[in-house]
C-alpha cells in the first residue's frame, strides 16, 4: 500500500498508459480528498477515460501507482472494486424494465435486505417517482443519467466515478445531473468525474485538474485556476446573458417529478 497523507482517498502518482504506440497517460500525479468532487478535465482523446479505467481497475497500467480508499488497484482489485462505482459515459440502464425494476435488480444483485425499499428511496432522492413503474425506453436522456447515478449508490460505496455524466444530454437535463452530482457529495461521497465541459468543472468541482499531453498541466480550486490568469480590465459593458441562460429562461427547469413543466 502506498502512503497518503490522511483524509487522500484517491493517490495517483506517476501513472503512465500507452495503447501500441500511443503513449495516452505520460505520468499522471494528482490526489482527491474525502468527500469532494474532483473534476478531471480535458479534450476527447485526451485520456480520461483511460485513467478512469485504471482507477476503477479495469485496465493495468503500464507504470506509476494508484490507490482507491487506501487500496492498491494493482495488487488490491478486489478491496477497490467492493470500494467504488463507476458510470460509464453511455447508460447502463436496462430499457425493457422499469425504473424501479432497475434499481431493484441492481440491489438483489449486491445481495441487500430490503432491495425495494432501497429503490423507493432512490426513486425518490432523484425525483424519479413518478416514473417509477415507467420503463426506461420512455425515459428522456436527463432521467436517464439520474437513473444511472442512483443506480451506482446502491450499496453506499465510498467512491463514485463518472466518466462524462452529462455528455450529449440536452441544457435542462445537465443541470437536473450536476443537482444528483452535488447531492452525492453532500453525503460524504467522494467523487471523481471526468468532463470535456468548463462548466461543469466550474460548476460542481472543488478542484479541477486539467489533463493534457499525458499529464496534469494544473490543478487546483476555480479560484486558483483564475488567479492563474492576470486580471480582468474592468469594462463598462452590460454582462450579456449566455445561450443557455436564455434557453433555460424560456424552457424553464423540470418540476420535481423530472417531467417537463
Ligand atoms: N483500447 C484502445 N486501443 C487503442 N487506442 C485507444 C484505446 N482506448 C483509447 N484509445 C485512444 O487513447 C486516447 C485516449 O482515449 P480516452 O482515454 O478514451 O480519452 P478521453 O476519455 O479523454 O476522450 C485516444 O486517442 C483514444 O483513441
Ligand atoms: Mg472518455
Amino acid at each position: 500500500m502506498t502512503t497518503t497523507r490522511a483524509g487522500t482517498v484517491i493517490h495517483v502518482r506517476g501513472l503512465e498508459k500507452s495503447y501500441k504506440g500511443l503513449h495516452v497517460l505520460r505520468g499522471v500525479d494528482f490526489d482527491v480528498v474525502r468527500g469532494s468532487i474532483f473534476a478531471l478535465l480535458g479534450t476527447n482523446g485526451a485520456g480520461k477515460t483511460t485513467a478512469v479505467k485504471i482507477l476503477s481497475t479495469l485496465l493495468g497500467a503500464d507504470a506509476g501507482t494508484a490507490s482507491v480508499n487506501g487500496f492498491d488497484v494493482a495488487t488490491q482489485a478486489g478491496d477497490v472494486r467492493e470500494s467504488i462505482s463507476l458510470t460509464g459515459q453511455f447508460a447502463a440502464v436496462d430499457e425493457i424494465l422499469s425504473g424501479r425494476e432497475n434499481l431493484v435488480l441492481v440491489a438483489k444483485l449486491r445481495h441487500l435486505r430490503d432491495p425495494g425499499g432501497i429503490a423507493d428511496e432512490l426513486l425518490d432522492r432523484f425525483s424519479l417517482v413518478d416514473a417509477a413503474t415507467r420503463r426506461v425506453s420512455t425515459y428522456s436522456g436527463g432521467m436517464r443519467r439520474r437513473l444511472d447515478i442512483a443506480m451506482s449508490l446502491i450499496g453506499e460505496p465510498p467512491v463514485i466515478f463518472l466518466d462524462e455524466p452529462t455528455s450529449g444530454l440536452d441544457p435542462q437535463s445537465r443541470v437536473e445531473a450536476w443537482n444528483s452530482v452535488r447531492e452525492l457529495a453532500g453525503r460524504g461521497t467522494t467523487v471523481l468525474l471526468t468532463t470535456q465541459y468548463l462548466d461543469e468543472a466550474e460548476q460542481l468541482a472543488d478542484r479541477i485538474a486539467i489533463l493534457h499531453e499525458g499529464r496534469i498541466m494544473v490543478n487546483g480550486t476555480l479560484a486558483e485556476l483564475r488567479a492563474l490568469l492576470p486580471p480582468a480590465k474592468v469594462e463598462y459593458v452590460e454582462r450579456r446573458p449566455t445561450l443557455e441562460d436564455v434557453f433555460l429562461a424560456l424552457v424553464g427547469t423540470t418540476s420535481k417529478s423530472g417531467e417537463r413543466a
